[in-house]
């Protein structure tokens, strides 16, 4: 073999995958065209964007600095390459009080704002693509979700049932400081016989906001809904 097909072999076997899987995404996904909606499938006329409220700018900034993307992942699979979709109230709420069945697949209008979409390195943890809303419904029910997470954030082993989790405390986070008058609102503890209260920090508050804005919670064109079939699961 020659120096010249060595080099012309090396530079297409690494070209090529370089190219469909770094450039054409890339291309494709930095442009996305908006969704026309469709009357007879979506019931509706206009077009589709996303909604998605929260500080969601800087807290996917503190997601990546203290490293969520290496245990959780924030993708929901197509079937045909994993169970994700039929895991509890992980691509949606699987008995949503007002729509019924709302899981579906992720779809890339699920990242907007974020300069890059977290799909994760590993599942160690559960998918977090959901989280907001099931935490909303499942485990803050009739509570404040934000102190939920707070309380998670502060110490992941709090709850009895979760005393081996491996979900990494963020307690520099937060602050103890001196309670004046009354606790703060979001305080998650008070120490020291009542003369101080535990306050999330602003990186504590702006990843909060960011994880309560990961929702699979608005309808989706049926040309993005990859929901599961409806007799099964
Ligand atoms: C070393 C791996 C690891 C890292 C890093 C990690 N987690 Fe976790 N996380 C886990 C594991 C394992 C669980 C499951 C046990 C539990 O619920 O505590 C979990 C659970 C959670 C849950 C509860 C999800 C649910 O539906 O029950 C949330 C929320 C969460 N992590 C947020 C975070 C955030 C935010 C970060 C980054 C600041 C983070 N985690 C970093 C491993 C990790």
């Amino acid at each position: 073999m020659s120096l010249r097909t060595f080099i012309f072999g090396l530079a297409a076997s690494f070209g090529v995958a370089w190219l469909f899987i770094i450039v054409v995404p890339f291309i494709k996904m930095r442009n996305l065209e908006p969704i026309q909606l469709n009357e007879a499938t979506d019931g509706t006329t206009g077009i589709f964007y996303p909604k998605r409220t929260g500080r969601i700018t800087n807290g996917a900034l503190v997601y990546a600095e203290n490293g969520c993307y290496l245990c959780h992942s924030q993708l929901i699979r197509p079937t045909y390459a994993g169970n994700d979709l039929y895991r509890s109230d992980w691509g949606g709420l699987k008995a949503d009080p007002d729509r019924g069945d709302t899981r579906r697949e992720t779809n890339v209008y699920d990242f907007s704002g974020e300069k890059f979409a977290q799909i994760g390195v590993s599942r160690m943890g559960p998918d977090l693509s959901n989280v907001g809303l099931r935490v909303s419904a499942n485990y803050a029910t009739g509570g404040d979700p934000a102190k939920w997470f707070y309380n998670h954030l502060y110490n992941p082993r709090q709850d009895p049932k979760l005393w081996k989790s491996t979900c990494p405390p963020f307690r520099f986070m937060f602050s103890e400081r001196l309670i004046t008058g009354n606790p703060s609102n979001d305080a998650i503890a008070i120490v020291d016989d009542g003369k101080k209260e535990i306050v999330p920090d602003s990186d504590a508050q702006a990843l909060v906001s960011y994880l309560l804005s990961l929702k699979k919670d608005q309808a989706v064109p049926a040309v993005l809904n990859f929901a599961p079939p409806k007799n099964k699961g």
